[in-house]
């Protein structure tokens, strides 16, 4: 683990984010971004089912053997996946990596800290809503950015990352960044939409083919795939919804 710079609010700075880099950063506009992912804390007493329960399902499988594990999430943004996968294995060291500090501290407050949530979603038609967090104590969150990851290289058991790689500026230094910190024969699960935002990257990376002789270059090796990993994300009371439709990679160091 390298060290961090300073700290906020008990998350640590990896990355010295400038002014502009957070007034340009969407993810740090807490009405827009931040409560809507926080509704993930309560997703299953709010919707009656967890939106990402498709990605759990197909992730599971690829899961480590070993008790004691380094696990790592990137974009982990309100930390669910990874505080699933703290409480899967109280043995092994977790962290959530994101570049958003609003992200991480509503995060921390909720996974580590153990406090109470209350999440406002009237605008959307939604009764307040109040959960109390946990306190997890292998859980760890810290600011840095997917392309440069504060971590020793042949460190990570599991890295993983969901809706990440569609929104990195560069896709393919984010992965040989994570290849860097897996250990030799650790898995990188990897769910996204495709999404992207420049056509460069539809370029590159798209269809999933492509990507996966990308990540073969960078040399690993697939284990598994599925291009249908289907996320409905709720928008509203009214039953409106996103459809995501995720590709899934599971690919080995
Ligand atoms: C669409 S959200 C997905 C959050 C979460 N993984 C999920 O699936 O609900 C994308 C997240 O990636 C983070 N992010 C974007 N670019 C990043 C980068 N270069 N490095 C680390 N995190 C990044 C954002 O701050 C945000 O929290």
């Amino acid at each position: 683990m390298q060290p961090f710079t300073y700290s906020r609010k008990g998350i640590p700075f990896f990355h010295e984010k400038t002014k502009l880099e957070f007034q340009q950063d969407i993810y740090e506009r807490y009405h827009e971004m931040v409560v809507r992912q926080s509704a993930l804390h309560i997703a299953d007493e709010l919707w009656g089912r967890y939106p990402f329960q498709p990605i759990l399902d197909f992730a599971e499988k690829h899961y480590p053997q070993e008790a004691e594990s380094n696990i790592l999430e990137i974009g982990c943004g309100v930390g669910r996946w990874i505080a699933t996968l703290a409480k899967h294995y109280p043995k092994s060291t977790c962290w959530g990596i994101d570049y958003s500090y609003q992200m991480l501290k509503r995060a921390n407050e909720f996974w580590v800290e153990g406090q109470e949530i209350a999440i406002d979603l009237s605008d959307k038609g939604l009764d307040e809503h109040s959960q109390k967090g946990e306190q997890l104590g292998n859980l760890n969150f810290g600011l840095a950015k997917a392309e440069k990851l504060p971590f020793e290289e042949n460190s990570q058991t599991l890295v993983l990352n969901s809706f990440l790689l569609d929104r990195l500026e560069n896709p393919t230094m984010g992965l040989k960044e994570m290849y860097r910190v897996l250990k030799p024969t650790g898995k990188l699960i990897l769910i996204s939409p495709l999404n992207f935002k420049k056509a460069e990257h539809w370029k590159v990376y798209y269809p999933p083919s492509q990507l996966a002789n990308i990540l073969k270059e960078i040399g690993f090796l697939v284990l598994d795939w599925k291009d249908d990993v289907i996320v409905n994300e709720p928008l509203d009371s009214h039953g409106n919804v996103v459809r995501w439709k995720c590709l899934g990679f599971v690919v080995q160091k």
